[in-house]
């Protein structure tokens, strides 16, 4: 979905995004007769959050998304006349279901929406909302997103929720019809907040429950009053409803860019997953830009018995590639810069393969002016094994935010490392050995900033390969 053309150099290019206006989380993803759907959060009167409808846009490769008309409205004097927030897609067969959050005046209700044949056109259950409150009894914070499964015969879903004192939770229940439900317990034990060094927030917002390999996963992000923090991922099993943490792992270094992915099944048996990539830069910057927030690009779930929890991005993505370069055998001496002759340093994708090392760090720069000025560093910290990108130079404008990010390697920098980053204008996502994560946006002010270099600190660095190929749609 784009303007056909833009001079907008901080618009994205091949992420997808309305036209204009504001963007959040992805919802109801499925794929009928082959075409992927994808819903979100989308509001029509502007770029900031408020007034909250399902947009809608349908692709059948991954990469070129068609924009639909948007998908629900709220309803005036209904529990959703405050915004249609987030929910998932209910394959029902004959039919496709939408199981959202109504919002009304501070109350946060399920609600149930139908289908035609096409997906374009949905009808609300007259007996909205489906759910009254949160159970009576328990002193929850939030109750809002869906995540629904099928076993034996019966509806499930989990509701985000949070325990005031607690901290964040998911709330179970069972249907036969989707239409009256019945509360069950917590999805988890309240112990899960004290087995790991991770807090997972004082509400859990979009939990997305599904099996992976012989395990289930559980994707929350973790809201706490201060913001959007970021999205925890739980590995554990699920039994008669109940879900057994045995590892967390934060899914991406860039916390709040990063935030309320979904995940959908498709027919080759992958487990895509997008998230929702905000703006980091002010609110005035925003508005004048006439757009905020994209979706991430695809990516695939899977897990390793050794190393856990793996996402790469879709093969698909490939088709975004046009003219490439390849470098081989870089020596890469400490304090030196290697610059790499490329245009398209702001639309395109990177893929390095780097020797690992003991100390130092080994920097890709993108983004960067030929003066320096501006600079953005990816890079890996060979002692404490991380991954960081370090955004202090990135931008001239004070509205961008430059803040740091890192996250660890997983036990993944022993051995050479893969690194795979696409540059789209604002935006970078970069993963290191399908484990380790960050996406985050840049916002450089000078019309030069787009070259791409290699530097090391502290060590020689080894850089075996470099691809680089222009991107675009
Ligand atoms: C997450 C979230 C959800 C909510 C939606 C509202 O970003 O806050 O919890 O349903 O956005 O737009």
């Amino acid at each position: 979905i784009r303007i056909a053309m833009t001079t907008d150099p901080h618009r994205p290019r091949f992420h997808t995004l309305p036209a204009r206006n504001w963007m959040n989380d992805p919802n109801g993803l499925i794929q009928r007769d082959g075409v992927y759907h994808l819903f979100y959060q989308y509001n029509p009167d502007g770029p900031w959050h408020g007034n909250i409808h399902w947009g809608h846009a349908r692709s059948d490769d991954l990469v070129r998304w068609e924009e639909l008309p948007v998908a629900l409205y709220p309803t005036p004097g209904s529990p959703d006349a405050g915004g249609c927030w987030s929910g998932c897609a209910i394959d029902l067969g004959e039919q496709v279901a939408l199981l959202y959050t109504g919002f009304d005046m501070g109350a946060q209700r399920p609600c149930l929406a139908y289908g035609d044949a096409d997906l374009i056109t949905w009808r609300k259950h007259p007996g909205n909302p489906v759910i009254a409150g949160p159970p009576p009894g328990l002193d929850t914070l939030g109750f809002r997103d869906h995540s629904v499964w099928r076993e034996d015969g019966q509806w499930y879903q989990a509701i985000g929720s949070g325990i005031r004192g607690k901290g964040g939770t998911a709330l179970v229940y069972r249907s036969t019809d989707l239409l009256s439900w019945e509360y069950l317990h917590p999805l988890a034990d309240e112990d899960i907040h004290q087995r790991f060094p991770l807090f997972t927030g004082l509400i859990w917002e979009c939990p997305n429950l599904f099996p992976l390999g012989d395990r289930h996963v559980l994707l929350v992000s973790a809201w706490r009053p201060a913001g959007l923090e970021y999205v925890a991922a739980y590995v554990g099993e699920l039994r008669e409803q109940r879900f057994t943490p045995r590892s967390l792992v934060k899914l991406d270094g860039g916390d709040h860019c990063y935030y309320a992915p979904q995940t959908l099944l498709d027919a080759r048996g992958r487990r895509l997953i997008w998230g929702w990539l905000q703006e980091e830069r002010d609110r005035e910057a925003q508005i004048a830009a006439g757009w905020s927030g994209m979706m991430s690009l695809p990516r695939v779930l899977s897990l390793d018995a050794a190393s856990g929890l793996r996402m790469a991005f879709a093969p698909e993505l490939e088709g975004l590639r046009g003219a490439g370069a390849r470098w081989t055998g870089l020596r890469v001496d400490e304090d030196r810069l290697v610059m790499l002759d490329v245009s398209d340093g702001d639309q395109c994708e990177l893929g390095l393969t780097i020797e690992a090392g003991e100390t130092g760090e080994t920097r890709l720069h993108v983004r960067r002016s030929p003066d320096g000025r501006e600079d953005t560093l990816i890079g890996i910290d060979w002692a404490r094994k991380t991954l960081f990108v370090e955004r202090a130079r990135s931008s001239l404008n004070p509205r961008a935010e430059p803040g740091r990010r890192e996250i660890g390697l997983a036990g993944g920098a022993d051995r050479a490392c893969v690194m795979r980053v696409f540059v789209d204008h604002s935006v970078l996502e970069v993963c290191v050995n399908d484990q380790a994560w960050i996406s985050c946006r840049v916002y450089p002010e000078l019309a030069d900033s787009v070259g791409i270099g290699l530097s090391s600190v502290g060590a020689t660095s080894w850089v075996a390969s470099v691809e680089h190929w222009a991107c675009g749609l």
